[in-house]
């Protein structure tokens, strides 16, 4: 077995910038859609990786998987920086949580799944495809990638599902309360499509076909950015565009597309 500090990590010390309750949506989506993933899995381990200056994230992950998917997951929050892993030993609880040096190739481990948000959006575009091919190689059997990015506060983020064979779909991520316009999702797009919101891109076509449509649904707005979201997403459907999630999801502020739809031409 490979054991952590055999060999160096892969990637780069970036900043530690994060939040208390950041991820929590994608934590959310995590909990809904890779839930089984963890309850099937017979060693129910996660990787948070890259955690940050603060490994509370993690600490908050932990919690909601041991809450709501099962109580035995066992969460490994790995940082490139060993200072940030020194920081962040005073909050390991093991064996449901503990922290350690890794990069890309997970130090080893073989997670069922692993959460990587705001990491990659630091690095040149160029550097995702081998980073997502390292993390992926190196999760266990049927094991998924969370991969993306959001704002300060997590108010607005957009992630990707990757397995071994590449991204499945991308999800866009609202605080709806606070959403001006759809187009500010464009800033929080995951590292592969954040440049590419660019005419003849089939990501700028989705992002402007949402504000397209939240624009005409704003007859809507008297009775709640909710309900105004709904019918912008629910004429993106009717419109033919492929979305994944239903309803139950939409009125999350969410909005999920296969990869094919976005992927860069
Ligand atoms: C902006 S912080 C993100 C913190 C947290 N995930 C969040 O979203 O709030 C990015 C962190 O990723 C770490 N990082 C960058 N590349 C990494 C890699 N290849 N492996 C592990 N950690 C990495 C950096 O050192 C930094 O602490």
């Amino acid at each position: 077995m490979k054991r952590e500090g055999r060999r160096r990590p892969y990637g780069v010390i970036t900043r530690g910038t994060t939040n208390p309750n950041r991820l929590r949506r994608v934590d959310n989506w995590i909990v809904a859609t890779c839930g089984d993933l963890l309850r099937d899995a017979t060693d129910p381990l996660v990787v948070d990786l890259g955690y940050g200056a603060s490994p509370v994230t993690a600490v908050e992950l932990r919690a909601r998987l041991a809450a709501s998917v099962r109580p035995d997951v066992r969460l490994v929050g790995l940082e490139i920086d060993p200072e940030r892993v020194a920081a962040a030993e005073p909050a390991a609880d093991p064996p449901g949580l503990t922290f350690a040096r890794g990069g890309f190739e997970l130090a080893g481990l073989r997670p069922v799944l692993v959460r990587a948000l705001n990491v990659l959006r630091q690095y040149d575009e160029s550097a995702v495809p081998g980073a997502w091919q390292t993390i992926t190689a190196a999760l266990g059997p049927g094991g998924m990638l969370v991969e993306g990015t959001c704002d300060e506060l997590g108010r607005l983020g957009g992630w990707l599902l990757i397995d071994a064979d590449g991204p499945r779909s991308l999800t866009l991520a609202a605080r709806l309360a606070t959403l001006t316009t759809p187009a500010e999702l464009a800033e929080r797009l995951p590292k592969a499509l954040i440049h590419r919101n660019v005419p003849g891109e089939r990501v700028h076509d989705l992002i402007r076909a949402l504000d397209d449509a939240w624009r005409a649904a704003a007859g809507y707005a008297p009775y709640g950015p909710r309900q105004r979201w709904l019918h912008a997403v629910q004429s993106l459907k009717d419109a033919g565009w492929p979305l994944l999630d239903r309803p139950a999801r939409w009125r999350l502020g969410e909005l999920t597309v296969p990869w094919s739809v976005v992927a860069p031409a």
